[in-house]
């Protein structure tokens, strides 16, 4: 039984990560994960009018408007599973939906940042691999599939995501670097930042996420 309910968000560039390490976190912490990225792609392969809406801007590696992930987040939130703890993946990615966050009440236990270098980020995505079926994500370097072609979840066969064209990847850092680093000193202000360096190893980052959400969760924070 987790003595505090952990309310985590990775925070951190495309590529840097976070969908990884909230996914292993989620597991090892049996609590979910809310990815806004997660979400809209969704949507967009189901054609649904939220899915129409955002196609535009995220091949374009624009964000999608505040009002729209708000309201997402705000409703998946509210679910049963969310009241014992979850993680943001994504979300918030501006400061207009920082403090609609803020207003809410729900709070941050703390954000992690996994900080990688924007050249390491675009060599990183072009080998990323995603499952059009059961949303799993392989490098195939770093992290492969059984066969580098399927997924080893599900067996359906791996796709590129078509936001990690290396033009759409420089687009998207750059909106990061604009829209959603200042983000960074919003939550060092309110004392919650922790600092993690993206390793070469996924497990090699995975040992220090873990170390700074065992800290909190034994410590005296
Ligand atoms: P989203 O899906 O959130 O994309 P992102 O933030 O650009 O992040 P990524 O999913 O690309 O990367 P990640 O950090 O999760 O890395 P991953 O773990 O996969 O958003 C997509 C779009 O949706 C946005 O551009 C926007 O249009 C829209 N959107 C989403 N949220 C929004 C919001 N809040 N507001 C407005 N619009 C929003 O890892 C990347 C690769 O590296 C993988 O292949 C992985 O296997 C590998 N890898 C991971 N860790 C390591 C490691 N340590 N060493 C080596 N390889 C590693």
């Amino acid at each position: 039984m987790m003595e505090k309910a952990l309310k985590l968000m990775f925070f951190g560039a495309p590529g840097a990560g976070k969908g990884t390490q909230a996914e292993i976190a989620a597991k090892k912490y049996a609590i979910p994960t809310i990815s806004t990225g997660a979400i809209l792609r969704e949507a967009v392969a189901a054609k649904t009018e939220l899915g129409k809406l955002a196609a535009g801007y995220m091949e374009s590696g624009a964000l999608v408007p505040d009002d729209v992930i708000v309201g997402i987040v705000r409703d998946r939130l509210a679910e049963d599973d969310c009241k014992g703890g979850f993680i943001l993946d994504g979300f918030p990615r501006t400061l207009a939906q920082a403090e609609a966050f803020d207003e809410t009440g729900i709070g941050l236990s703390m954000v992690i940042d996994i900080e990688v270098e924007d050249e390491r980020i675009i060599t990183r995505m072009s080998g990323r691999r995603v499952c059009p079926k059961c949303g799993e994500t392989y490098h195939t370097v770093y992290n492969p599939s059984a066969d580098n072609v399927h997924c080893t979840k599900c067996g359906a066969e791996l796709t590129i995501r078509k936001d990690d064209d290396p033009e759409v990847v420089k687009r998207r850092l750059t909106t990061y670097h604009n829209d959603t680093e200042p983000l960074r000193e919003y939550y060092e202000k309110k004392g919650i930042l922790r600092v993690v360096h993206g390793q070469e190893k996924l497990e090699d980052t995975t040992a220090l996420t873990t170390a700074v959400i065992e800290e909190y969760l034994h410590g005296n924070q």
